[in-house]
């Protein structure tokens, strides 16, 4: 029989780069493909979960049996996630961005032949770890982390920064991000679990292994 240790659970999952509009035809955005949190996606689901993935704009078809939910800015992402709690396990692998501009221009924004236009930017809300705070919380929040520098360190203090149980780190000073090669380092209570270099869908079935894992602990006998 197929074994489906997540039956039963429900996931949430954020994907991709989040689009923060400037003008009608700008926006920022970030190099987020959306491949690690698809394949996060995908594995979940042939664990037996019940999957939801709020996905900001990509270009990758959804994962057989997963309920897609499309979202373009980082605000829109935070009140997706919102009204999908409550959940059993909450994975947030979105690269959302971490500023938008303060005010959208109405109309598009011209050369005019004048100074170049500053872009005033405002915060984004912290979905992790508004997630992470909630009154729904989920019994299991993970967060990622891409860094370029100290991953494991900056990762352990993201860990309690935004009181997530696991942060998965992945360093990004190569070309991880578009790319189909990822290699994490898993940070839990516990400790840390480095693992190698692999394609992103097996880093996908590893994590969520270990989710299920954690999830349900294999019966002592
Ligand atoms: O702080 P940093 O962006 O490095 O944190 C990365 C982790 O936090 C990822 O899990 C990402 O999905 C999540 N995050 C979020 N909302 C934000 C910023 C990051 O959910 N506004």
């Amino acid at each position: 029989p197929p074994h489906r240790p997540l039956f039963g659970k429900h996931v949430l999952i954020t994907a991709g780069p989040t689009h923060e509009p400037i003008d009608p035809v700008r926006y920022i955005a970030n190099r987020s493909s959306g491949k690690q949190g698809f394949a996060i996606a995908a594995a979940a689901a042939q664990l037996g979960a019940r999957v939801t993935l709020v996905s900001g704009p990509v270009t990758l078809p959804t994962p057989v049996g997963v309920d897609r939910v499309d979202v373009e800015t980082a605000r829109d992402m935070a009140e997706a996630v919102k009204r999908t709690l409550p959940v059993d396990v909450a994975i947030m692998v979105a690269a959302v961005a971490d500023w938008r501009t303060q005010d959208v221009a109405a109309e598009k924004m011209k050369k005019r032949g004048s100074a170049p236009p500053a872009l005033r930017l405002t915060e984004n809300p912290d979905i992790l770890a508004m997630v992470s705070v909630s009154d729904k919380r989920p019994k299991l929040v993970v967060g990622f982390a891409a860094e370029t520098e100290k991953v494991i360190q900056h990762a352990t203090e993201k860990r309690q920064r935004k009181g997530a149980d696991w942060i998965v780190a992945n360093d990004v000073s190569g070309d991880v991000m578009g790319g189909n090669i990822n290699a994490v380092h898993i940070v839990t209570a516990q400790g840390v679990e480095s693992l190698p270099e692999m394609p992103k869908d097996d880093v996908a079935r590893a994590l969520v292994e270990r989710i299920a894992d954690a999830l349900v602990p294999p019966a002592s006998s």
